[in-house]
């Protein structure tokens, strides 16, 4: 589909975001020649209290078009056509930068260096225990009280034959967060010439760490302020699932999903079974779990999970290399935060699905080990596919 810098903007305009100058003249614009490539286009988004600049980069491709903040690799919007070419921004967040860096439940953003939780912040490797920032009660969730997902990235934009994107990088040192290692990062998102949206994870380390990087969308296929994604149907190819104590930390167990609301094989409505009274769905206040993928670790990526929209025909197909996927079902979404279009999100109004290793994989010596070492490098990679 042939899209143009205005289609942009009144995509934009449309869906109540932060007004930009896309085009007019900014640098690293580049004309897409094929699969309807536009952008990389960057445009200021705000600064942060120390001054630091964030930029919004606008890129579409192949029918989708998306904006990304340097500020956590943010994906601020992303926009798909339903069934009758009608465009929504399907994926939940802010209008401006203040409520990204005061209140944000990682909203669209990287989160590393460990997405989900370590229990008490607390691991063990080689023989030397490390402290982390804890910042989720007794535990650490998404890297620490400062994650990459409040961090400021450096961005630099690419097309390649018909594939448009952006590299992001940022180097966390030793010691940040209480991580071991300087850690280099570099995560590529592209949107391929189809519209999909492909995230390529990529570490180096100089000293044993552990590490595991995912991105945190919320989606809502019929759009953002919608309403609820109970009636979204999602289809997760696990048989297992991780089950959790109160704290939401794994026992270690890799419980059959079968006969259970954990059971998404066969596809199902999100709000059929979220009102079990599993003691599962009542720790997570809904489903908060990583289903333990049946393809495991692979070197490709391979299907995990399709999310479908009834109402406007949109759906998702995700896969990816890892062998875990959190389901998280937006549980915490507590009616306080005002979204990009202008409205309330309560809970359920959207939903996560993080491709990753298992939660506190560093103190589970059954699950795949999530340790980097000087010389390795750390390679993951997960594909969005959109359709109708
Ligand atoms: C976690 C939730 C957490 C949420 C933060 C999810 O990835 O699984 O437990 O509350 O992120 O918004």
């Amino acid at each position: 589909m042939e899209l143009n810098r205005r289609t942009i903007m009144a995509g934009a305009a449309a869906a109540g975001l932060a007004a930009a100058t896309v085009g007019g003249g900014s640098a690293h614009a580049a004309s897409g020649r094929s699969g309807g490539g536009r952008g990389p286009v960057r445009t200021p988004f705000g600064r942060l209290a120390d001054g630091t600049r964030v930029d919004s980069w606008a890129l579409q491709n192949g029918g989708t078009r998306m904006r990304v903040l340097s500020y956590g690799g943010i994906v601020q919007s992303l926009e798909i056509p339903d069934r009758r070419g009608r465009y929504a921004n399907v994926s939940l967040g802010f209008d401006g930068l203040e409520q990204y860096v005061s209140s944000s439940p990682y909203f669209g953003a990287l989160i590393g260096r460990y997405g989900n939780r370590i229990d008490r912040g607390r691991f063990t490797l080689d023989g030397r225990t490390h402290q982390l920032s804890v910042n989720d009660g007794e535990n650490s969730l998404h890297g620490g009280e400062k994650g990459f997902d409040k961090r400021v990235w450096d961005v630099e934009p690419f097309t390649r034959g018909s594939d448009v994107g952006l590299h992001l990088r940022l180097t966390s040192p030793d010691g940040e967060m209480g991580y071991p290692g300087t850690l280099r990062v570099k995560v590529t998102y592209t949107l391929t010439r189809d519209g999909d949206w492909r995230v390529d994870y990529e570490a180096r380390t100089d000293r044993a760490t552990v590490v595991n990087l995912t991105s945190h969308v919320y989606w809502n296929l019929a759009g953002e302020s919608s309403g609820t994604v109970l009636d979204h149907e999602l289809t997760i190819d696990a048989s297992r699932f991780t089950p959790v104590d109160a704290g939401l930390i794994p026992t270690g167990e890799r419980a059959r999903v079968a006969a259970t609301p954990f059971d998404f094989r066969r596809g199902k409505p999100i709000g059929r079974d979220i009102r079990s009274a599993h003691q599962q769905v009542l720790y997570g206040q809904g489903f908060d779990h990583n289903w333990v993928l049946d393809k495991g670790i692979t070197a490709r990526p391979q299907h995990a999970a399709t999310l479908r929209d009834p109402s406007s025909g949109r759906t998702l197909r995700i896969a990816t290399n890892e062998p875990g996927l959190q389901f998280y079902s937006g549980n915490f979404l507590d009616g306080t935060l005002v979204g990009t279009g202008g409205r309330v999100y309560r809970q359920g109004d959207g939903l996560c699905l993080e491709t990753q290793h298992f939660p506190d994989s560093p103190n589970q010596p059954s699950f795949p080990s999530t340790v980097l070492r000087p010389g390795e490098v750390y390679r993951t990679t997960t594909v969005h596919a959109f359709g109708v």
